[in-house]
């Protein structure tokens, strides 16, 4: 389990970004297998759900299809020994997406605002990609309370500033009562069960997204990844013991608008007593 981004302060929105070693610009784990042939399902019976793409984002798409085919081989030889095998029949942006876990966001420059372009997104956090396309920063980021008065001046500033040379990485976190990697709505899931202080290990998940920003030479676009990682909460304690504790000191710092947007109304409760007990 990677990435422990809950350290037990109030849950503020931070950007939080860092600077990325291009050799770990790409994670591959143990899950590659389940988790691409779940994307292929998905790009081929959902396809107009899970892909995007304007005119705009075609010169970056094509970049990041090079980039992946150069990059892959080199860091992973043990999975790839020579080139990568790529479907020239496809969107350059989606047949990329079929070779990495990593969902995959072009952003395009058009004034001074920063436009998605195109998107492969097999696995949202509870948001369609198909209200997102053409829209800036902030107006993706419309649902997210406080975004766009604390984070969202920063954010843009990071795009606005963004090197080829200076790519960087952040982290993004949730708690939800799945562990489903595609959730495509705001609605709790159907077959979610009551949480309860005998199922609350096992029924709620920490989710993770670990998030990449890179600046494409040639094109200038800006490519998004998301690597999104989702384990049970017994799993987490497992390996770091204290996210018990932070968890409930963190959510008891949120404001009442991010614990509706996030949905985590119907399980605050248990949450806290899981957490102080
Ligand atoms: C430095 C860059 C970025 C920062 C700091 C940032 C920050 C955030 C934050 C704090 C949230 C709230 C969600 C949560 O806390 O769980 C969020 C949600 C979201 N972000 Fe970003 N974000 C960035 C870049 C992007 C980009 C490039 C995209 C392009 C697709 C994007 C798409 C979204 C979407 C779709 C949501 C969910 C919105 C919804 O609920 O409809 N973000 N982001």
């Amino acid at each position: 389990m990677t990435y422990m981004p809950v350290d037990g302060k109030p849950d503020r929105m931070h950007v939080g970004a860092r600077a990325l070693d291009l050799d770990k610009w790409i994670e591959i784990n143990s899950d590659y297998e389940s988790d691409l042939s779940q994307k292929h399902e998905l790009l081929t019976n959902k396809h107009d759900e899970v892909f995007v793409s304007i005119p705009l984002g075609d010169a970056g798409s094509r970049e990041v299809l090079a980039l992946l085919s150069e990059h892959l081989p080199r860091i992973f030889p043990e999975r790839w020994p020579s080139e990568v095998s790529v479907d020239s029949s496809l969107h350059p942006l989606e047949a990329a997406s079929r070779l990495v876990q990593e969902d995959l966001c072009v952003m395009s420059q058009v004034g001074n605002d920063w436009i998605l372009s195109a998107a492969s997104l097999c696995f949202p956090s509870r948001w369609d990609v198909r209200e997102k396309i053409g829209k800036n920063l902030l107006g993706i980021h419309g649902p997210v309370p406080h975004y766009a008065e604390t984070i969202g001046t920063a954010t843009q500033n990071i795009f606005d500033k963004l090197t080829v040379e200076r790519p960087l990485w952040r982290v993004n976190w949730t708690v939800m009562d799945s562990g489903e990697l595609h959730q495509p709505t705001a609605v709790r899931s159907p077959d979610a069960m009551e949480i309860n202080s005998e199922n609350i290990e096992q029924s709620l998940y920490f989710r993770r997204e670990r998030q990449t920003l890179r600046k494409l030479p040639d094109s200038g676009d800006i490519l998004f990844t998301i690597r999104t990682y989702s384990d049970t909460f017994a799993h987490v304690v497992e390996q770091f013991p204290d996210f018990r504790k932070h968890i409930g000191t963190t959510i008891a710092g949120s404001t009442p608008q991010l614990v509706d947007y996030k949905g985590w109304a119907n399980i605050l409760n248990e949450l806290q007593s899981w957490s102080q007990s």
